[in-house]
């Protein structure tokens, strides 16, 4: 079933099963990898709040939840964009940390994160993230959970949202070729 959000006709891509499927097994990795440990898990909003409020039912460690934003404002000429988190209320100093992210398209701003994380004094920082296009293969970034390895198609639905619309969908939806 096809539909339409402004100008532009989507299709269905993955369907709600296929992807509550995929986001357990997902969650029983990290339940297996993080035995006896307690992590902190950053969801980036706003993309990220369906996939990791689904993924966190089949968490099993004691572990925390932080959601966190990823600002952008205008740098100096020569630093060009800069982008920092922001809402980070919990000292994360010597923790396990778990980035969820939504979908990793170029993963610069990923990148960032993970530095900026690191200069916390984080014991460990890994990346979950639902999808991830292909053209973020190449990039220097490690990310060791990946739900869906997609093309470079635009994808809404499940959190993911067009100029705000579509976040609310529980199937993933492409645009139409
Ligand atoms: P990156 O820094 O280029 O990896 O951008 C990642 C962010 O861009 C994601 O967290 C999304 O918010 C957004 N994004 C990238 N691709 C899509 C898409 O196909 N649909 C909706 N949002 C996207």
């Amino acid at each position: 079933m096809g539909m339409r959000i402004k100008e532009l006709e989507f299709e269905k891509f993955i369907t709600k099963s296929t992807v509550q499927r995929k986001v357990k097994l997902l969650a029983e990795q990290i339940n297996e990898d993080y035995t006896d440990r307690s992590p902190v898990f950053l969801p980036i909003l706003n993309g990220a709040f369906m996939f990791a409020a689904d993924l966190m039912k089949t968490i099993r460690m004691p572990c925390k939840v932080s959601f966190v934003k990823v600002s952008s404002y205008a740098g100096t000429a020569s630093t060009g964009q800069l982008k920092t988190l922001v809402g980070l209320d919990e000292s994360l100093f010597n923790q396990d940390v778990i980035i969820v992210e939504d979908i990793i398209d170029t993963g610069l701003t990923l990148q960032k994160i993970v530095l900026e994380l690191q200069s916390l004094g984080t014991k460990s920082v890994e990346v979950i993230a639902l999808l991830r296009k292909s053209g973020a293969r190449e990039k220097k970034i490690d990310v060791k959970y990946v739900g869906f390895e997609i093309e470079n198609e635009f994808v809404l639905g499940y959190g993911l949202d067009y100029e705000g619309y579509g976040r609310n969908l529980t199937d993933i939806y492409q645009t139409k070729t």
